[in-house]
């Protein structure tokens, strides 16, 4: 296991380029499995996770060859539909293969994921959207069966108790678009990586109508041909770097930083007293502002509000604010596994339900502390970026599911943060 040790205290300064988002970059692997024809991806992020997709994809039958750095090319003459809990276990988003699997192959068996550390995660959602296709669904031994041999497309209200499903949409969406018939999605999800993957399957041949709306109408067609995507950038990479730049003094470019996919962070993020400017409409240019940050409010909701994918560092940022800041938690209540780490360096915040109450602006202070999922990893590297002293994150490996080589784009920056093995941590540093 590797850990990162952060001197804090270094001015950030130059230009950072944000990869291709790893939540499109995942559905669109699991689309490739849509045709027979080979399809070209190109800006995929070097992660974990894609690796991860595509040996997936590989144990589904398919030719997959990155023949350059960001292209990923498969050819998925055949397909076959048993996806294992040895795969979907160690990956929860591998249930975006559920949606190709039933379009192309007309049935899948493949393992229902389990909840993980941020919630409980359920797939009610995309189950009740195939059985209005006109699947029908059997479940054995954690494994769930679909076969869309007499499906015929429908209408499907996607709405949860937190709103609409991301992955639930895609996988929707995916199996709709070799389904016969006409499927109606009312309360889509309007993500931009939704979108992404709606684009991708039009320009293979698919009939959607409604992109980026909460109503999506899909004429299913007989097949798709291959294609050649480009995947859309990260926004919330973007977004990290930017409250990089805001928390530390100096000035960073963030080149691949979409401001019309980034509304509500963006407001939020003047809001709270950042100095930035739009540069154009894929670059923001963002300096340090701690010493005149200002308490905010926020709610996390489904796109275009506030991402909860962006609400740990967010939270990272505000404990430099003067004042109380809230935090409402509204698509997972119980994501707040870095507040008690934060706490640890200093930071005065208290969780109560779904709500967390932050109190600054604290001099944060270095301390070992431990990551418990992506976004939380984020969090507690900005906070060590800017706390007096030294910082060691463990548990780096939950970092590396979804920024590219984090350390060392840090690093050309001008942040001190090393990789290390864990071996080179002070055995009285270490958590476990
Ligand atoms: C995706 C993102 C994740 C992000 C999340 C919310 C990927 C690979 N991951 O996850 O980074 O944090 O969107 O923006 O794209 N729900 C149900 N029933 C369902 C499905 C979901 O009640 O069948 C609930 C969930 O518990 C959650 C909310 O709906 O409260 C949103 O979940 P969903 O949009 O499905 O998240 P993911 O697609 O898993």
């Amino acid at each position: 296991m590797e850990v990162f040790r952060i001197q804090g205290g270094r001015a950030l300064n130059g230009e950072v380029r944000v990869n291709g988002a790893k939540n499109a970059a995942l559905p669109l692997l699991a689309a490739t499995l849509l045709t027979r024809e080979t399809c070209v991806l190109r800006n995929v992020p070097d992660l974990s996770d894609v690796r991860f997709m595509i040996e997936i994809l590989r144990h589904h039958g398919a030719r997959v060859e990155t023949p350059a750095p960001g292209v990923v090319s498969v050819t998925a003459e055949s397909v076959h539909p048993h996806t294992p809990y040895e795969l979907v276990k160690k990956m929860r988003a591998s249930i975006c293969l559920l949606g190709p699997l039933v379009g192309r192959l007309k049935m899948a068996d493949i393992a229902q994921p389990g909840g993980c550390v941020i919630g409980t995660r359920p797939i009610d959602l995309h189950l009740k959207g195939l059985s209005r296709l006109g699947c029908t669904m059997t479940q054995h031994a954690g494994y769930i069966t679909v076969d869309a041999t007499n499906a015929r497309g429908g209408r499907v209200f996607l709405g949860g108790p937190s709103g609409s499903t991301v992955t639930g949409t895609s996988n929707l969406v995916m199996a709709a678009v070799l389904t016969p018939g006409v499927t109606v999605i009312d309360c889509a999800a309007c993500e931009p990586e939704v979108v992404d993957v709606c684009v991708m399957l039009s320009r293979m041949g698919a009939k959607i109508e409604g992109l980026g709306g909460p109503t999506l109408r899909i004429t299913g067609v007989e097949s798709l041909r291959g294609v050649t995507h480009e995947v859309v950038s990260d926004r919330i990479e973007a977004g990290t770097y930017a409250i990089a730049a805001a928390m530390s003094g100096g000035e960073i470019v963030v080149r691949g930083a979409k401001a019309d996919h980034l509304g509500a962070f963006l407001d939020k993020f003047e809001e709270a007293g950042a100095d930035f400017d739009i540069l154009d409409a894929d670059t923001l240019r963002v300096r340090g502002s701690a010493g005149r940050l200002k308490p905010v409010d926020i709610t996390t909701l489904p796109h275009p509000s506030f991402p909860t994918d962006l609400q740990a560092q967010f939270t990272a940022m505000l404990t430099l604010a003067g004042g109380a800041s809230t935090i409402t938690e509204r698509i997972y209540p119980n994501r707040f596994m870095h507040v008690p780490e934060l706490n640890r360096m200093g930071a005065n915040i208290a969780v109560e339900g779904p709500c967390a109450v932050i109190r600054g602006a604290t001099a944060l202070s270095g301390a070992p502390v431990m990551a418990s999922d992506l976004r939380a990893s984020a969090a507690l590297i900005l906070a060590g970026l800017v706390a007096r002293g030294e910082t060691w994150v463990q548990r780096i490996y939950h970092l590396d599911r979804g920024y590219e080589r984090f350390d060392e784009r840090l690093a050309a920056l001008g942040a001190s943060v090393e990789r290390l093995r864990q071996s080179a941590m002070p055995a009285d540093l270490r958590g476990e």
